[in-house]
């Protein structure tokens, strides 16, 4: 007990896991993912006994919970192997928080939400379209229902840095790539840097109970392109728009969320996205 860690990450070889190690206190904290990496220690979190030991070893009083499979077209086509991710870790961790008295603090998602009307908030009800959708919110349910101490934290289309996305964006305008993008399939794209600071307050404030953390600003995939278009200072970017149904792809019309939970009654903000990519181009 006296060696008790305060927080254990998972999943800190992604992009969102990648981004709290590196701004975390290595002295206090424990990162794992699948993967091996400095710092990291490698960990499978679909097999309780080695987890089981790990955990009970780092006996942390925070777990934040990042590791996932993200893919929705993996999803969608493998469920099975993504469950073991999505669900059964989640399962597993929800047990040994139990059992250590660890404060349980997870990423979830816009999917979580059909995706028809947009500007969703904390209480409208769930009601997933997609198989990764539903994955994480089942996660969601066991976390509640288990009566631990748990922040369910959801989120959307976060950018930074190290993100496909916006590298993809940026690469493609710089180059003068035509890109197609979608103008009906709208979001809330969230500052990866607005995450990590708005989950550190949370754990100070010792909030409990699900919150919303987006950006300000819903836009369209094409809003975005041209956003960052012009935080890069490119005149006339090559973007052509298209529409869902010419893409042939899975997109959800609206999956924005509304964070009006953190605005008004925890006086937190986020920023636009002007602001974000301003942001992102002064720290390159
Ligand atoms: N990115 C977003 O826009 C966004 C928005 C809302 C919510 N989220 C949630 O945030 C989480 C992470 O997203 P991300 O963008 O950082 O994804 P990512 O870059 O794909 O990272 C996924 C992480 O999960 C780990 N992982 C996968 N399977 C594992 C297993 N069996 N055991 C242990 N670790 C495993 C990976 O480990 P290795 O790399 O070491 O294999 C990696 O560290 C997901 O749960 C997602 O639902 C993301």
């Amino acid at each position: 007990m006296n060696n008790r860690k305060d927080i254990l990450v998972t999943g800190s070889n992604g992009f969102v896991g990648s981004f709290f190690k590196k701004n975390m206190n290595p002295l206090t904290s424990v990162f794992t993912s699948r993967s091996t990496a400095d710092g990291t220690i490698s960990l499978d979190l679909s097999k309780y006994e080695k987890l089981k030991i790990f955990f009970s070893e780092v006996n942390p009083k925070v777990l934040i919970h990042i590791a996932g499979n993200k893919d929705v077209n993996f999803c969608e086509k493998f469920p099975k192997d993504a469950r073991q991710i999505n669900v059964t870790a989640t399962q597993y961790l929800v047990e040994l928080c139990k059992q250590h008295g660890t404060k349980f603090v997870y990423l979830s998602t816009d999917y979580v939400f059909d995706g028809k009307k947009g500007n969703y908030s904390e209480i409208d009800i769930p009601l997933p379209s997609s198989e990764y959708g539903k994955m994480k919110l089942e996660s969601e349910k066991m976390i509640q229902s288990s009566g631990i101490e748990h922040i369910i934290i959801r989120s959307g289309a976060l950018y930074g840095q190290n993100g496909k996305f916006y590298q993809w964006a940026v690469n493609s305008l710089k180059e003068g790539i035509e890109i197609e993008a979608l103008i009906d399939s709208f979001f809330t794209p969230t500052l990866l840097d607005d995450l990590y600071e708005i989950t550190v307050k949370l754990l100070i404030l010792n909030f409990n109970g699900i919150i919303h953390i987006v950006g300000k600003d819903k836009v369209s995939r094409y809003q975005m392109i041209s956003k960052i278009a012009d935080s890069l200072a490119i005149l006339n970017p090559k973007l052509k728009p298209m529409t869902i149904s010419e893409s042939g792809m899975f997109f959800l019309p609206d999956l924005s969320l509304c964070p009006d939970k953190l605005n008004k009654e925890l006086k937190i903000y986020t920023h636009t996205l002007e602001e974000g990519l301003k942001f992102l181009v002064s720290s390159f």
